[in-house]
């Protein structure tokens, strides 16, 4: 097996084909909206053909300079939040050593900042790179985000104070928009190697842009199999029909949300996939969650998440169902030991891999819950790797474009995200936001 699979056999009781089927006309248009450009959202769709027109130019100045900052750093933060983060760290987390930070370094260990306001999380990373040598990329589309702007802030002056100049401008990378914006006007005057995020990209589907490919290749992986694991997903996913993953994907869950299932949730076997999860709900949540309509995107983590969410997940409203992502292949090998007194009574399991085991654990809760109410949408990836990621992650894009169009919303836009920003400047008494601050102070 070299190709992600989906089955939807498991929600067969609880929406009939004929419903599912009856999305095709709707689902049909909505891929034609995205391949034609003529849907709501239509100045966004730059990401739809990345993975086959990236040119070769740009994969070469990204491993180059990925090469630089690997050798040269003990480090490499990238800052960046939202859609300028959680693709990065999900391919990056997927594929790393579960203890590498605890191992020795193979090149420049990747670290993130911006992605959060804390200031004990600052205090302790800046105490990290005390004395380190560290670089810097600093990913922001629009270049005025506030959490990476007061990371960008805090680190570049710790490098330049700590190096000097001259190191931390060969040091730091900007990845921002072509024109605009203050780290547009700041990378110029400081002479940074820079990216460019198109306009026509947005934040969540950036993975496949620098904004993912730079420091997923500093941390040392292989982005053209990322690409091209997205390139063959891109062609796999071309027809309106089932055989296009996507589609029948966006088909089946609109379906699902049409019979009040209103809440899905991304369920992992694998630890390494937390962070998939975190990116495929901002990519479905930013996307959909528009208008008053949406599905919840929810994830979690098995068999963890089973002794703390199982119960409801078993026996709670029944307004939910999962998809969950299953790795056929492990990329290790361990074997449960036998023992003598088998106190523990696991010898029946002696001889078997771990993996066996967490199969079953993952057969058996499939079972339970589409017994207990549960329609399941099953994801299968070949292993964890690269090519695999490219599949999975351009798989998920393509189907909630089509999944948006199906709804009926803009899922290229997110009006909302701007409502906690206004609030924030109004009582952090921004300049410009007089008023806001008046009225806000009011209310308190
Ligand atoms: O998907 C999005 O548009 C957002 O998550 C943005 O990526 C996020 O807010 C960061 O924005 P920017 O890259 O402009 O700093």
């Amino acid at each position: 097996m070299n190709k992600l699979e989906l089955n939807i056999k498991n929600v067969a009781g609880f929406v009939s084909a004929d419903k599912i089927n009856a999305l095709d006309a709707a689902a049909a248009a909505g891929l034609e909206k995205l391949e034609k450009g003529t849907g709501a959202g239509n100045d966004f769709l730059g990401w739809l053909h990345l993975p086959s027109a990236t040119p070769e130019s740009l994969v070469a100045s990204i491993e180059a300079n990925a090469a630089t900052l690997r050798e040269d750093c003990e480090y490499v933060v990238a800052i960046g939040i939202g859609g300028s983060y959680l693709g990065a760290k999900a391919v990056i987390e997927a594929l790393s050593d579960s203890f590498a930070a605890l191992k020795p370094a193979k090149g420049a260990r990747v670290l993130f900042a911006g992605q959060n306001i804390g200031e004990d999380y600052t205090y302790e990373l800046m105490d990290l790179l005390k004395g380190k040598k560290f670089g810097i990329i600093v990913i922001s589309k629009s270049g005025t985000t506030t959490e990476p702007a007061i990371a960008f802030r805090l680190l570049k002056d710790m490098l330049e104070k700590q190096e000097g100049k001259e190191f931390a401008a060969k040091h730091i990378v900007a990845v921002t928009d072509a024109n605009r914006g203050a780290l547009r006007k700041l990378a110029t005057e400081e002479g940074y190697a820079t990216y460019v995020i198109e306009d026509n990209v947005g934040g969540r589907f950036s993975v496949l842009t620098p904004v993912g490919l730079l420091p997923i290749a500093v941390a040392g992986y292989d982005i053209r199999q990322l690409l091209q694991g997205a390139k063959d997903m891109e062609a796999a996913t071309a027809t309106a029909d089932d055989s296009n993953v996507s589609y029948l994907y966006a088909k089946t869950r609109n379906a699902l949300y049409n019979a009040g299932k209103k809440i899905e949730i991304l369920v992992n076997y694998n630890p390494k996939l937390h962070y998939l999860g975190e990116w495929w709900k901002q990519l479905y949540g930013e996307s959909e969650g528009k208008d008053n309509k949406g599905i919840f995107p929810a994830a979690v983590d098995n068999s963890t998440d089973l002794h703390s969410m199982g119960q409801w997940i078993q026996e709670g409203e029944r307004s939910i169902f999962e998809t969950v992502i299953s790795v056929a292949s492990q990329n290790h090998d361990v074997k449960i030991p036998s023992d003598e007194a088998n106190l523990d009574g696991l010898n029946y399991i002696a001889g078997r891999r771990i993996d066996e085991v967490n199969k079953m654990a993952e057969l058996g809760t499939v079972i339970a819950h589409v017994d207990g109410g549960v329609p399941n949408i099953h994801v299968t990836l070949p292993s964890l790797s690269e090519y695999n990621l490219g599949q999975v992650m351009y798989f998920f894009e393509k189907a909630c474009g089509i999944s948006g169009y199906v709804l009926d919303v803009n899922p290229f836009n997110q009006p909302g995200v701007e409502a906690y920003k206004k609030n924030m400047f109004a009582l952090l008494n921004k300049p410009g936001y007089e008023e806001e601050s008046k009225a806000i102070q009011a209310r308190l």
